[in-house]
């Protein structure tokens, strides 16, 4: 497949850009494939009620079609459409809606007949959010239909947080790349099931328990800190949590310790024997640590210690080149969980699939 690149600057969408947009939307309408930068990271979005493009996204990722898909909506509008009107009417979805959108949320809510099962992988629920990107609103909004968007990845690499990224794995499998700079968040939207009681966070994002329960009170976090790893025997609340998550080419290992003096050294340590074994080492680290991995192959700062936001948009990115560089193991400081660091340390759990060294 021909791919045509489009490159959009969210800061100014002007003449060209809404033709540019415009161009897009008819692909979408025909039931074509457009990869559109989100805040989060980039999706691979298809018109949400056509049934073969959204056949062909799951045929473009390489993803399992029991695993659902997010809706992308423009407005309100929207909302009433694929979502039930009576459970709209007992308000919660928008109360949430009105403090977090547009944003970093998804809720996962009664759909209605118009969203295609496959959309939903057989469940009779859709996971809808309203970004804050001005290239996917516009987009959707030129487009007059929601768009169905996993992230814009391969099955089993890290989500897209810049078009290079997506050009990597989705050149040739789409119709439209839009190349609209780096996602800000970097990690994906918080994941809530509000269909029940207690409201249920079944993946962490920018959006936090806390700033849900700041709007409505008693929802809660699935035990992902437990989890670690991915546990197959239990019927996961979300489709998704079954699936093996990202890992990189190489094992990687958390190193908690009470401080980062103790962090540091217990890396250096195993940096040391790696290499008296001719093995190539990489370590995740943050900006005050950095210089100290003198003996690493390769060493990734995610932003300065103390700023989660930093460490969320830089997270994917570092994976990334650890998998380009080749290297034979990665070594990850533990990360503080405050705010968004709390998707970033879920990210790198899963991404360690349980090994964690307890530094003494
Ligand atoms: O930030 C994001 O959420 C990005 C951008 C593109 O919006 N999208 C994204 O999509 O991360 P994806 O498909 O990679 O992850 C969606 C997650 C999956 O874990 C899926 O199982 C879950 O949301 N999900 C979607 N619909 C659901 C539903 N109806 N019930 C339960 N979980 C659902
Ligand atoms: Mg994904």
């Amino acid at each position: 497949m021909n791919t045509r690149i489009f490159k959009i600057d969210p800061n100014n969408i002007d003449e060209a850009a809404q033709e540019a947009l415009r161009e897009c939307a008819m692909v979408i309408k025909e039931g074509g494939l457009v990869c559109m930068p989100t805040e989060t990271v980039y999706g691979l979005g298809a018109n949400a009620y056509d049934k073969q493009a959204v056949a062909n996204i799951f045929k473009a990722k390489g993803r399992p079609s029991d695993n659902p898909l997010i809706v992308h909506i423009s407005d309100y509008d929207m909302l009433e459409l694929i979502v039930q009107e009576d459970f709209l009417q007992n308000g919660i979805m928008t109360t949430l809606a009105d403090r977090f959108w547009p944003g970093p949320l998804t809720m996962i809510a009664p759909k209605t007949s118009i969203i295609p099962d496959c959309v939903s992988g057989g469940l009779n629920t859709v996971g809808v959010r309203l970004p804050r990107h001005p290239i996917a609103r516009a987009l959707i909004k030129a487009s007059g239909v929601p768009i169905a968007a996993p992230s814009a990845n391969l099955s089993g690499k890290p989500s897209p947080t810049c078009f290079e990224h997506v050009r990597e794995d989705m050149m040739g499998r789409v119709d439209i790349i839009i190349d609209g700079g780096d996602s800000d968040v970097g990690v994906e939207s918080t994941v809530l099931d509000i269909t029940g009681n207690p409201l249920n966070i079944l993946r962490p994002g920018a959006v936090t328990l806390d700033d849900v329960n700041s709007v409505i009170q008693g929802a809660m976090e699935q035990d992902w800190h437990l989890a670690h790893g991915i546990d197959t025997s239990e019927v996961p609340k979300s489709p998704g949590l079954k699936y093996k998550h990202y890992a990189p080419l190489a094992p990687l290992y958390i190193f908690d310790a009470d401080n980062c003096e103790k962090m540091v050294d217990a890396i250096n340590k195993k940096i040391i024997l790696e290499k008296n074994k001719k093995l190539s080492v990489g370590v995740l680290a943050t900006d005050e640590n950095r210089s100290y991995y003198r003996g690493a192959d390769i060493v990734q700062s995610v932003g300065r210690r103390d700023n989660s936001m930093e460490h969320a948009a830089n997270l994917f990115t570092s994976l990334r080149r650890f998998d380009e560089a080749g290297v034979d193991v990665i070594y990850a400081e533990m990360l503080p969980q405050t705010g968004v660091g709390d998707a970033v340390m879920n990210r790198l759990y899963r991404a360690a699939a349980g090994r964690i060294i307890k530094c003494e």
